[in-house]
């Protein structure tokens, strides 16, 4: 279970996340929405120790993580995939899986694992080009297969399927419900409500920094302040 205990995180004048706390149950696929600015993208980054929280606790099965380097964090089995894809263009899709995995453990179970992510994605085929030669959409397809590699507990995923054609969004949705099968919860930002209403039976909604409601997805997606969060941006 990820648990965020009051995170609070300002940057100059602008409180970004202010007083935030939720619970993420083993096995779940929790959403969070939200408008733009409204400080989605740096909650996942104080769970993931790239920004430090000013205040507040995150917790990982009873146990604070908060304050840990980002790879102490992905090492006790939180993984993550950010808003802009980070891969490297210069080399193989095969290759940007394997450079995941610590070089000790890159051998024949790494790569077959790699192997089977990619299948799972339907872009095996894919494994020599080059990551810069993908469309947009397989790039968040290969850094959802790299999040992966290391077998995560819970993965946080920003905005997986923003600029995603339906088909490759369809994959993608399959695929999070499969890895959820096994195993792993998610904790997903996500601005196609579509997405939301399959994926997560559950949702969190923050507007300028503060948790605005939760709760079951059609309930949370109907409440006015909710509503108003968003046309009052649009
Ligand atoms: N590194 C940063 N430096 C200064 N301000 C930032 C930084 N990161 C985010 N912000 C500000 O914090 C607020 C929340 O941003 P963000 O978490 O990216 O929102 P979201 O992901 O919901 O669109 C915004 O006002 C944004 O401008
Ligand atoms: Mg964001």
């Amino acid at each position: 279970m990820l648990e965020g205990l009051s995170l609070h995180k300002q940057f100059g004048g602008a409180l970004a996340v202010n007083d935030v706390s939720f619970t993420l149950e083993d096995g779940a696929i929790l959403g969070l929405i939200g408008p733009n600015g409204s400080g989605k993208s740096t909650l996942l980054k104080l769970i993931m120790g790239i920004e430090k929280a000013d205040s507040g606790t995150v917790k990982l099965d009873g146990k604070r993580i908060s304050g840990m380097k980002s790879y102490q964090i992905a090492e006790r089995g939180v993984g993550c995939t950010f808003q802009l894809t980070r891969l490297f263009g210069g080399l193989s899709v095969l290759q940007n899986l394997l450079v995941a995995v610590a070089s000790a453990q890159r051998g024949d179970a790494a790569k077959a694992k790699a192997i089977d992510l990619l299948a799972t994605l339907g872009i095996d085929r894919l494994r020599n080009v080059t990551a810069s030669s993908l469309s947009y959409g397989q790039r968040k397809l290969l850094e959802l297969a790299r999040a992966m590699m290391r077998n995560p507990k819970v993965i946080l995923l920003d905005e997986p399927t923003a600029g995603v054609n339906p088909i490759l969004i369809e994959t993608m949705l399959q695929f999070i419900k499969s890895m959820n099968r096994s195993g792993a919860s998610f904790l997903l930002v996500e601005h196609n409500m579509q997405v939301i209403s399959k994926v997560c039976p559950r949702v969190l909604v923050m507007d300028h920094g503060e948790l605005i409601a939760q709760g079951e997805a059609n309930t949370v997606l109907s409440d006015s302040k909710v509503i108003e969060a968003y046309l009052g941006r649009a």
